[in-house]
């Protein structure tokens, strides 16, 4: 498992190991970051109902609920990594070398919990754009990341396994005509301390406007 470790007592405050990640909603939300290698114990079946309830809250303009989530854990994530690497490598993408197929399941096999992402399209919606639907699944999806985060968990969203092969969403249930993919969240214990991340000053993105230039 490649987890590089940070060499400083981890600081419950700023990581999420050991934590009490949520002194305040403000700091729960300034102090997620993800964590890509994670390790049992998964969020418990009454945490992970808390972390999808909290998914429900997102903006959704015309209450289209496109989010749609598909919970993958114990042996099924073993048979996903089947799945998708057999796909990946049929498609014949060639950064899916012997050493990254092997790297990759590593990485699945430590993780416990995995929830696929992906909005369901309304085709037939003339009123709401489809972006609109798919920025309604990001934020739903944001709604998981930071439950997970204040739950003392740790996360991360991949597009990686296969995500862009339709043969592995297909296999999830959710067909590509109807469905667009999102990704797979990785979702555990971090397995080691790492340092808050450094964010930026929001005013390098921030503007105000106060009328026509
Ligand atoms: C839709 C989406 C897909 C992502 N896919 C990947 C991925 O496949 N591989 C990767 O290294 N990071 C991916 N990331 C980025 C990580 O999930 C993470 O956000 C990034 O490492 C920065 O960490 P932070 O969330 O603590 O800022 C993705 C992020 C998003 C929003």
């Amino acid at each position: 498992m490649n987890c590089v470790s940070f060499s400083l007592t981890p600081d419950p405050m700023t990581t999420t190991q050991n934590a009490s990640p949520t002194a305040t909603p403000l700091h729960a939300l300034n102090t997620r970051r993800s964590f890509k290698f994670l390790r049992a114990p998964a969020p418990k079946p009454e945490e992970l109902e808390q972390i999808l309830q909290a998914a429900m809250s997102a903006p959704d303009h015309g209450a289209l609920r496109p989010w749609r989530f598909v919970v993958i854990q114990g042996e099924a994530i073993g048979k996903l990594a089947d799945l998708a690497l057999d796909a990946v490598k049929r498609s014949g993408d060639p950064r899916m070398t012997p050493e990254k197929e092997k790297s990759v399941r590593e990485w699945m096999a430590g993780v416990p919990l995995f929830i696929a992402v992906a909005q369901k399209i309304a085709h037939d919606n003339t009123k709401i754009p489809e972006q609109e639907q798919l920025l309604a699944t990001g934020a739903a999806t944001m709604n998981l990341l930071n439950a997970v985060h204040m739950l003392g968990y740790g996360a991360f969203w991949s597009t990686g396994i296969g995500t862009y092969v339709e043969d592995v969403q297909n296999a999830l249930g959710l067909d590509a005509l109807d469905y667009r993919f999102l990704g797979f969240l990785a979702i555990g214990t971090p397995a080691c301390a790492v340092p808050p991340a450094n964010r930026p000053d929001y005013r390098e993105f921030v503007t105000e406007w106060t009328g026509p230039v």
